[in-house]
């Protein structure tokens, strides 16, 4: 008797007997349904109690909080019954020791795969059409918009404030209650703009400009972490959002233009940002800091060698390393791991300027 033939021998006796297992149980689904909706009560209590994100400092977190939490309502319950199913079905109907027969055929159920189709749908639908609304009234353009130009590279952030007329920032400081415009780049690879308590993250993307739009409204120190695995230094990519009232972020403004024009050689008055940048602001901006110690730079990181200990080292061992980083690997570290491009990212002056200040912070 082949498959098929016994297939049609079942249906030729008509519908198969009940089984006895679901026949004991008085109403199998009714039960299902009720731990079901108690399990998923007790879930969706739990995923609200937990605080999924750090204090909320911007006008976006409190609607990105209410989505978060929708999401949580519509999900654990889809994830509970489910579970409910499948636990209760291999608990409840699993075979007798020894039983090694089929189970009964079973011919599908239109009715319930319309419902598991349709509800489905529904709910996806009115998610994503809740989610695009979010999502463009966050990024909906504001009057008196600041501009923030975010640079990533391995492994520092810079930032540049076009209309303050003011680059390479280390710090970012932004004034409370002003829209802010961030336009995100990196000069290597990828890396990820993240403020958490802003509730905002943007991609840095070789190639591209990334634009991301917040308000914030709490004044506080935060963190910006970089949240695109990006290379050893990755985890040590962190520096400080400073959200401070407006007179405070115009006096640190022209303390950061004062800073940069007193490292100028013999600077006119309002040069314009046409300043060299001294050594320090170079080991910096360029992301030395990001894997090295250097106690003059209060540097700290340790994926590379201590630039402050390099014992007796001249001027051109310390170019060589900075333009051919693998020529000379100090025992104990990995080749390839720094850029090998400081050769052309760095003009001769910055060079020069560099090699200068590292050979000074010899202790
Ligand atoms: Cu930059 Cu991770």
């Amino acid at each position: 008797m082949t498959e098929r033939d016994r297939v049609q021998a079942d249906e030729a006796k008509g519908p198969p007997e009940e089984d006895p297992r679901i026949a004991g149980e008085k109403h199998p689904v009714a039960r299902m349904i009720g731990i079901g909706v108690v399990a998923s009560l007790i879930g969706v209590a739990i995923t609200l109690q937990i605080d999924w994100f750090p204090e909320p400092a911007s006008t976006a977190a409190g609607k990105i909080d209410t989505l978060y939490d929708v999401l949580l309502i519509c999900s654990v319950p889809v994830f509970v019954l489910v579970m409910t199913i499948a636990i209760y079905s291999v608990v409840r109907f699993r075979a007798k020791p020894g039983d090694m027969g089929d189970g009964p055929p079973i011919h599908g159920n239109t009715r319930l795969e319309i419902i598991w189709v349709t509800i489905p749908f529904i709910m996806v639908t009115a998610l994503a059409i809740y989610g695009w609304i979010t999502l463009d009234d966050i990024e909906a353009k504001q009057q008196n918009e600041m501009v923030v130009a975010v640079t990533g590279q391995q492994f520092t952030w810079t930032f540049d404030y076009p209309s303050e007329r003011l680059k390479g920032a280390k710090e970012l400081y932004l004034p409370v209650d002003r829209p802010v415009e961030f336009r995100i780049h990196t000069k290597d690879v990828l890396h990820s703009f993240w403020v958490p308590q802003f509730r905002l993250k943007s991609d840095a993307v070789p190639g591209l400009t990334t634009k991301i739009r917040v308000t914030p409204d709490r004044e506080g120190q935060f963190e910006v972490v970089c949240a695109e695995l990006c290379g050893l230094g990755h985890s040590a990519m962190r520096q400080f959002v400073h959200v401070v009232p407006a007179g405070d972020f115009q006096k640190w403004v022209s303390g950061q233009k004062q800073a940069a024009g007193g490292s100028a050689t013999g600077g006119g008055g309002g040069g314009g940002g046409a300043a060299a940048p001294s050594g320090e602001e170079l080991f910096t901006s360029n992301g030395c800091s990001g894997c090295h110690t250097l106690a003059a730079a209060g540097a700290t990181a340790k994926v590379g060698p201590d630039l402050g200990k390099l014992g007796k080292v001249d001027a051109a061992f310390i170019r060589k390393s900075i333009v051919d980083p693998n020529a000379d690997v100090t025992k104990g570290y990995e080749p390839n791991i720094m850029p090998q491009d400081f050769g052309t990212k760095l003009s001769k002056e910055e060079r020069d300027a560099l090699v200068k200040y590292l050979l000074e912070s010899q202790q």
